[in-house]
């Protein structure tokens, strides 16, 4: 079932009426489901099972402490983007030896922070990284393990913004580059190089992409091992697209059509088979599909405004607390939290910031709502909470983990004097 579904015309968090929710803890909100977070983390493991791998968290898609702790209870280990994400995943209960650092900009107290922490693992994108991780691994006395990030120049598809493994991206090496780099470590003794990596993108919504990077990958390895380079582990990152468009359906909404994306079982049918062959152990960095339908922004329209152009519904929350609409552009599914027959309009939904393109949605059909009425943007679980701001002095909303019938507030609202 949905994390997030109608019942009696009333949207219900699992087993959480949301309208309820809404007026107890105040708008805007983040509401996360806990029972979908825990089934997606297993959807990945019983499509790796019987394969070695090593399964990773990208921290950076929800950093909620609380979320992090559900999905290490699920035995999954952390992919962390910074020294704050280390110490986060650390904090939530994450093995240090479960715990992988990527980034194209590690700085050096970062990286001491890891090392000290046990973090041994990184994924390592330039030369001078290299040389960075190798100088302090020697001066602490202990070894890193080392994934080289390959650049493969793959079209993923997707907002550009997102795209991570084209040639003029900033991310990863040519291979050339990581072969020299290799074959240069085998005199490094403070790194211990492990294998190859790629992250082609996110949001990536077709499974060639995948079966593209793992071919080539596995062509890469071979060369490699001709060079007397041995590869064991191969890090196939994140990206597995969610579905966005048409999330929920209810005879009273006008949403348009599920937009379907393959499954992880269907993905992994295609891509584990031919890093088998290479005899190396599979890992994976998933981020969004973990986290992104278990969650949805609750804001409260504050008023309605007609003008000779368009209809607005302006609401309580913002660009600040959910970017993805105004950065990427992106669809996010919007729907009343008490759903009546009503007449459908086209509006807009926009936030309080002093910029036009704050918005969440353009041109919508959507029920008339009225000042006051609650509406929830779904699939907000990914990269919602982790890109709000303080743009015009707004406080950052709350966060609640509904699990069953139970919704705890996970974080507080931010306060005025937080603002100081
Ligand atoms: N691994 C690496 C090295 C990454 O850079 C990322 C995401 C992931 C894993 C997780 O990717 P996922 O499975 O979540 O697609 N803010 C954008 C998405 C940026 C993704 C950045 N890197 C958005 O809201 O769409």
């Amino acid at each position: 079932m949905r994390p997030f579904h109608f019942l009696h015309d009333e949207l219900y968090c699992e087993d959480v009426a949301l309208a309820e929710l809404a007026e107890r803890v105040g708008t805007p909100l983040y509401v996360y489901s806990a029972r979908s977070i825990r089934d997606r983390c297993r959807a990945f493991k019983s499509a790796l099972e019987g394969y070695d791998h090593h399964l990773t968290y990208a921290v950076k898609a929800n950093a909620n402490l609380e979320v992090l702790r559900v999905i290490a209870a699920e035995q999954l280990g952390a992919d962390v983007a910074s020294k704050g994400e280390a110490f986060l995943a650390l904090s939530a209960g994450f093995a240090p030896e479960s715990i992988s650092f990527s980034g194209v900009g590690k700085r050096a107290d970062e990286i001491l922070f890891a090392l000290k922490n046990n973090i041994r693992r990184f994924y390592v994108e330039s030369e001078q990284e290299w040389d960075a991780l190798s100088e302090i691994a020697r001066q602490l006395g202990v070894r890193a393990r080392v994934l080289l990030r390959l650049n493969l120049d793959i079209d993923a598809g997707g907002h550009d913004y997102i795209s991570t493994g084209k040639k003029h991206d900033k991310f990863g090496l040519a291979p050339d580059r990581a072969l020299a780099l290799a074959v240069r470590g085998e005199h490094s003794p403070p790194i211990d190089f492990r294998g190859l990596h790629v992250h082609i993108g996110s949001q990536i919504t077709s499974v060639e992409p995948f079966v593209e990077a793992a071919e080539k990958l596995s062509e890469i390895v071979e060369h490699f091992r001709r060079r007397s380079i041995p590869v064991h582990d191969l890090d196939i990152g994140g990206g597995f697209g969610v579905v966005y468009e048409g999330f929920l359906q209810h005879p009273l909404l006008d949403e348009p059509k599920t937009k379907s994306v393959p499954e992880i079982a269907t993905i992994l049918e295609r891509i584990l088979p031919i890093v088998r062959a290479t005899g190396c152990k599979i890992a994976l960095q998933p981020g969004r599909a973990i986290v992104a339908e278990a969650g949805a922004l609750v804001s409260k329209v504050l008023y309605r405004k007609e003008t000779d152009a368009k209809t607005f519904l302006i609401v309580d929350g913002g660009m600040n607390d959910l970017l993805r609409p105004s950065l990427y552009r992106a669809y996010h599914q919007i729907v009343p939290l008490k759903i009546a027959r009503r007449a459908l309009e086209t509006v807009d939904v926009v936030g309080p910031c002093c910029e036009s393109g704050d918005f969440f949605a353009l041109d919508r059909r959507l029920p008339r709502l009225d000042r006051g009425d609650a509406l929830a943007v779904l699939c907000a679980g990914a990269y919602g909470f982790v890109l709000s701001s303080n743009y015009n002095a707004q406080l950052r909303p709350a966060e609640v983990l509904v699990d069953g019938a139970k919704a705890a507030c996970v974080r507080e609202r931010d306060r005025l004097e937080e603002l100081l």
